[in-house]
């Protein structure tokens, strides 16, 4: 079968042959793929940056996709850590990793938008006790997730939802798809602080993106300089900006802040598997938009380019 392989990690996938995947498990079984995105993680599970990577090589990269079982039913499906990937025609899928889609299910939407949307949904709904009508902060807001995130927290209740992020042209769009302010992050750091003290500081939720030095910034602009009584619950979940991030004793002492994180290993899969089915019915009803760009799989050396699609959410199709 064709698929795409990753055999050294710092070059692209190739389209290539590849023998075809054999079941393991008793739950295991073969599953056409119709269409898989190209998600930040697995670029970092495909250049062995992943924090999850065994270095274990050839493989095909892919965490999740669309397909058809041996009963030819759609699926929506996730897979485990694993080098038999979803960028390829055939993957091996354990039915309880697996939901049944309607025959009308918008494929490309849910391919783009599971996985990028899941991280607020499953943060807002599993990781900590959200509230309808509580403000929310995203964090890092321009990206698939972060965009996604704005729509999820409003889906699911927030009164209001800043957005801040750095790309001003994109920023300028989120007002469309439920953001009730934004802060431009690419501002000088006194101006960023000040607008975060006065859009934002009254937020009970932070949905951070970015981590690194952005993150410390609002954290500092979201708790100095007077003491904050309010609680403030500060959700990890992606760290474009920095994996570390220097946090000062300050703001954890004159705020009542709370920082956990969301992600695999946070979340159980368990709890994550149960949120499939709601949150897939809500992306294909069209609730949640991302905007999608479908590639053919053959394609898949040219739309792994960072700046091919900039903004798209890439999916790719055998
Ligand atoms: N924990 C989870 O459950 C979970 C699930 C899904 C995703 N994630 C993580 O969430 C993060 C975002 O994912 P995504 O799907 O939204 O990726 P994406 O679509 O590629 O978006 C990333 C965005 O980050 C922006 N960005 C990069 N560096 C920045 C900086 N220093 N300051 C401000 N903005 C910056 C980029 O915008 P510009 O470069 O155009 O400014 C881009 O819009 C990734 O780290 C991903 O791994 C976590």
């Amino acid at each position: 079968m064709k698929a795409a392989v990753v055999t050294a990690f710092d070059t692209p996938p190739r389209y290539e042959d590849i023998d075809a995947p054999t079941p393991a498990g008793p739950a295991d079984f073969v599953i056409d793929i119709v269409a898989a995105g190209l998600h930040p993680r697995v670029r970092s599970q495909a250049d062995g940056s992943r924090y999850t990577s065994t270095d274990e090589l050839p493989l095909i990269p892919g965490i999740d996709g669309v397909g058809r079982g041996p009963d030819r039913r759609l699926r929506y499906f996730v897979l485990p850590d694993t080098t038999r990937g979803s960028m390829a025609e055939q993957t091996v899928v354990d039915e309880r990793r697996s939901i049944l889609l309607p025959e009308e299910a918008d494929v490309i939407a849910l391919a783009a938008a599971m996985n990028p949307a899941m991280s607020s949904w499953v943060a807002l709904r599993r990781r900590i006790d959200f509230r309808a009508g509580q403000r929310v902060l995203v964090l890092g807001a321009t990206g698939n997730a972060g965009r996604l995130a704005i729509q999820v927290a409003r889906h699911l209740g927030a009164s209001a939802v800043v957005a801040a992020g750095r790309d001003r042209r994109r920023l300028a769009t989120l007002g469309a798809v439920g953001a009730t302010a934004t802060v431009a992050l690419d501002a000088d750091p006194d101006t960023v602080a000040e607008q975060l003290a006065e859009g934002a500081r009254d937020v009970d939720v932070v949905l951070d993106y970015l981590w690194g030095e952005p993150a410390v910034r609002a954290m500092v602009a979201l708790t100095a300089p007077e003491p904050r009584q309010k609680p403030l619950t500060w959700v990890q979940i992606g760290s474009v900006a920095g994996r570390s991030a220097a946090i000062p004793s300050a703001a954890l002492r004159a705020a009542r802040l709370e920082i956990v994180g969301s992600g695999q290993g946070s979340v159980s899969t368990a709890e994550i598997l149960a949120e499939l089915p709601t949150l897939a019915h809500e992306i294909s009803a069209g609730r949640f938009t991302v905007d999608a760009k479908p590639v053919r799989l053959a394609d898949v050396e040219q739309a792994w380019r960072t700046d091919a699609y900039p903004n798209q959410r890439v999916v790719l199709l055998p």
